[in-house]
């Protein structure tokens, strides 16, 4: 009897949708690698703006594509609270790169296709063994297009905004309610009509709408989902 061990989740959704909750909570459950794609996207924008590339919220495509080999992203592990933290060129970046600096020029930065296959080939990368959960906008569609389980996560824009808000209160940063919908819009704008690899929900994706769902309403859910796909392929591979 052959049991399927560890599988690959992609999570992908609009902005604010609680993705990388999910995907973290998840992670810890199953005992897999949580990666949060948007957080690489997010490094890319801020080595841009610490080195001029990103002059008021404009950026200099040609200079940021002869710099992305001198670019270095990874995550380490921070033991105290289990969650992966973003390195750039070797210094710890997690907070920096949650600023809203960041947030209102990553979108475009993502849009720029070499930027793109750089963090494609470092996320299959990390992908590789199975056993992870990756959240983003690409992950089904692209990155993972064989992944065992994908969602595609929503929820009303008032919620979202709410729930972003909230987060940025508790890390004091000064940001009106206003500032942070008219930022999720138009990064929803920017993602879902880019040329290279559009957010989109893949043919193959569970759409999951968390309006109304608590966090752990939501990950009962997923896990049920989760355990019933391992179940369905260890059958399967055994037939
Ligand atoms: O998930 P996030 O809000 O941290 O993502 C930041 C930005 O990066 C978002 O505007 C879209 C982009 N992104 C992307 O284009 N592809 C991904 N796989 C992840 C994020």
């Amino acid at each position: 009897m052959i049991t399927i061990n560890k599988i690959t989740i992609a999570i992908d959704g609009f902005s604010s949708c609680g993705k990388s909750t999910l995907a973290k909570a998840l992670a810890k459950k199953l005992n897999y690698v949580f990666i949060d794609s948007g957080a690489m996207y997010r490094g890319i924008s801020l080595y841009c703006i610490e080195n001029k590339i990103s002059v008021d919220k404009e950026i200099n495509e040609e200079v940021l594509i002869q710099h992305l080999p001198d670019i270095e992203i990874h995550f380490e592990l921070n033991t105290e609270n289990q969650s992966p933290e973003l390195f750039l060129n070797g210094e710890n970046v997690e907070n920096k790169i949650r600023k809203i600096e960041v947030a209102s020029i990553v979108s475009k930065v993502a849009s720029i296709k070499e930027v793109r296959q750089k963090l494609v080939v470092l996320q299959q990368k990390m992908g590789e063994l199975g056993g992870i959960v990756m959240d983003g906008r690409d992950i089904g569609s692209v990155v993972f297009p064989n992944a065992e389980l994908k969602l595609f996560v929503t929820a009303d824009p008032e919620t979202r905004a709410q729930r972003r808000f909230l987060e940025l209160q508790s890390k004091n940063e000064n940001v009106t309610l206003e500032e942070i919908s008219f930022n999720l819009e138009e990064r929803d704008r920017i993602d879902s009509t880019r040329k290279e690899s559009p957010l989109r929900q893949a043919n193959d994706a569970i759409l999951l709408d968390n309006s109304n769902l608590n966090q752990e309403q939501q990950l009962e859910l997923v896990y049920t989902m989760i355990k019933e796909k391992i179940r369905e392929i260890s059958l399967l591979s055994n037939h």
